[in-house]
């Protein structure tokens, strides 16, 4: 019996040479078979079936109410699409943070019936025991710090983090503990540029960043922001490769009017 099975080109330990190499890692989400797909052709390192479904999937203002269910269904969609790219799933809120055998029942879990290869967690010394325990389990983690979506509504607000010098010296401490731990890898989101570089420079697992400058290993947006899918949402951090919204409005514009016209369908397209 083979026992190579679908063996992925790009993993922890590829990440960690590329860093050592100095050569950037791309990272962007994907929920689905189809954008994964187009995604994995396009050449991605690493993709993120990222709890933000919960934004741009399914509606909601955070992505709290984002389920474990939900997160694997979007995780087995985009594992039946990819080759080459590590895929990581994000833990939801609610599976991780209170109590650690409970994480890794979830963690478990989430990489059975996903077949993914690795989970992303939020937050550092509050869920050290969690990441730790996962991590003992051979399952590989990857950490994130800064602003922490799932903590919006501690924050209060998705303004910058860490910009004094108490947070950002606990940020930096979680930095190194979430390292120490074992994790591969660590998103920083929306902190300020030389802070991110300064965590990039101590730690030898690469950071990736969102709204974090260019001094980190790597950087990771949503696919629907990067689109121009998701107008609503303009972040300074955010660089718009497209404006895929105005081109479906204008491809759905057309279709409705050739239905209505009675052009659509046409000869050739009849049987
Ligand atoms: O859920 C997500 O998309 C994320 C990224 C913003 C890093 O966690």
């Amino acid at each position: 019996m083979s026992t190579e099975g679908k063996s992925r080109v790009l993993t922890t330990r590829k990440l960690l040479e590329m860093k050592q190499k100095g050569e950037k890692i791309a990272m962007l989400t994907a929920y689905d078979y189809t954008s994964a797909k187009i995604l994995d052709e396009a050449g991605i390192d690493i993709i993120l079936v990222g709890d933000s479904a919960a934004n741009v999937m399914a509606g909601h203002e955070t992505t709290l109410p984002i389920t474990i269910d939900q997160m694997i269904y979007h995780a087995q969609s985009v594992m039946r699409a990819v080759k080459n790219p590590l895929v990581v799933v994000d833990m939801p809120f609610g599976t991780y943070q209170g109590n650690s055998k409970e994480a890794v029942s979830s963690a478990i879990r989430i990489m059975k019936e996903s077949e993914a290869d690795a989970l992303k967690v939020e937050g550092g010394s509050e869920i050290m025991e969690s990441v730790r325990r996962i991590l003992s389990t051979g399952i590989p983690v990857m950490g994130h710090l800064g602003l922490t979506p799932q903590s919006i509504h501690k924050f209060g607000t998705y303004t910058v983090r860490a910009r004094e010098d108490a947070e950002a010296a606990k940020l930096v401490e979680d930095a190194i503990a979430l390292e120490e731990a074992g994790c591969f890898a660590l998103v920083l989101e929306k902190i300020p540029a030389t802070l991110a570089a300064k965590v990039a420079s101590i730690l030898k697992i690469p950071v990736i960043g969102i709204g974090a400058g260019n001094g980190v290993d790597g950087q990771v947006l949503v696919m629907h922001d990067m689109l121009g899918l998701n107008t609503d949402f303009s972040p300074r951090f955010l660089r718009r490769y497209h404006n895929l919204k105005d081109e479906m409005l204008k491809a759905f514009g057309s279709y409705i009017n050739d239905v209505r016209s009675g052009d659509f369908p046409n000869e050739n397209e009849q049987y």
